[in-house]
This record gives C-alpha cells, structure tokens and sequence, in this order.
C-alpha cells in the first residue's frame, strides 16, 4: 500500500500538519508554564498517541519522563465496545508524582474514565488529562479534560497516530476516513 492508495481512503483533511503544530507548540509553551518548578511525568496511551506525545515532549521546558499503557478499547471497529482492559501496565509507580496522560483523542470517554480510576488509585501527587481531540458530541461520561488541542465534529479520523483496524496511522494530517472504507470492510 502506497502513500497514494492510503490517501484515497481520506475523505477530507480535517486539520494539516502545520495548524497541528501550531496547537501542539500552544499547547507546549501552556503545560510548561503550568508545570514549573515541577517534574513531570507523561503516560501516553498506546497506540495513537505516541506521534502527539513525541511532538508534544519536545516542546516542554521543564524535566519530564515517558511511561505507557495500552488499552484495549475498540477492536477493529469504530465504535466502542464498553470493554476496557488493560494490555500493558506501566513500568514504574506514580505514587507522589505529576502525572499528565497524553491521549490521542477522546470519544464516548469511556476508555479514559477507565483509565483515570485506575491511576487515581494509585496515589499520584496531581493527575490531568491532554487530548489532542476530542468529540463532544459523543461523550458519554463527563471527564474533566485539562488541555485539549482541538474539538471535532462526529467523525471518524485517522492519521497523526489515529487508526482504523490499525492502518492510517502514518497519515501527516489528520483527515476523515471515506465512509465506504469502512462499509467494505465490515
Ligand atoms: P472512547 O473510549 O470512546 O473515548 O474511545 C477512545 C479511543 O477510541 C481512542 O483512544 C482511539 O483509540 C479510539 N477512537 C475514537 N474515535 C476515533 C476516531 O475517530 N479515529 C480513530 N480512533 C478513534
Ligand atoms: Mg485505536
């Protein structure tokens, strides 16, 4: 599969690479300053949010670590199964520490209010969540989201890290995945 054959899948680009940056340097220079004189710890959520993370980390200005943990969240579909699990664990406690989880994007919110009480319970000196997305409207449960990069309509997006049945994901942009893709592969 060609770069060319992936971008036929995308219906529209929804946000490009440069308004993307843009955000996540904004979003940098606000957690740094948030964090001052503190030192941080960032979980990212396998997969999707490694290429926000990366880019996202290498804007902040204080001193900050790296764990992660995947969750089992949506199969191969689009939509949520309501099951959550958890596939890694992290490597080390945050019992005492800053920790801010980096998410890709947050829909029903199911998988992060799964994942916030687990974290909760063990103990960190201050838990926030940064979402590169986020679709209101599909919200299920009320989280409290600290920074989020950009709200989007109800729509399935991929690229920048966001999948679907694991593909897109090497996409710049992040663009709105054509219906018909997923009519012909369900
Ligand atoms: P939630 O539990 O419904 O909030 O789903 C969160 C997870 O579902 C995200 O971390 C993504 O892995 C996935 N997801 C939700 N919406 C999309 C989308 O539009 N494109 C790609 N993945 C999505
Ligand atoms: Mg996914």
């Amino acid at each position: 599969m060609t770069m060319v054959d992936l971008e036929a899948d995308v219906a529209e680009i929804l946000i490009d690479e440069e308004p993307l940056q843009v955000r996540i340097d904004e979003l940098g220079r606000e957690i740094s300053a948030d964090y001052e004189g503190r030192d941080l710890l960032l979980v990212g959520v396998l997969k999707g949010a490694i290429f926000f993370l990366a880019d996202l980390m290498r804007r902040l200005t204080v001193p900050c670590e790296i764990d992660f943990m995947a969750i089992s969240s949506y199969g191969d579909g689009t939509d949520s199964s309501g099951v959550v699990r958890i596939l890694k664990d992290l490597d080390a406690s945050i019992a005492g520490r800053d920790v801010l989880v980096v998410e890709d994007i947050i829909d029903s919110g199911l998988t992060l209010s799964y994942l916030m009480r687990s974290l909760t319970a063990r103990e960190p000196a201050s838990l926030e969540v940064c979402a590169l997305l986020t679709k209101p409207e599909r919200r299920e449960i009320e989280i409290p989201v600290r920074y989020v990069g950009f709200d989007i309509p109800n729509k399935f997006v991929i690229g920048y890290g966001l999948d679907y049945a694991e593909r897109y994901r090497n996409l710049p942009y992040i663009g709105v995945l054509r219906p018909e893709v997923v009519a012909n592969s369900t």
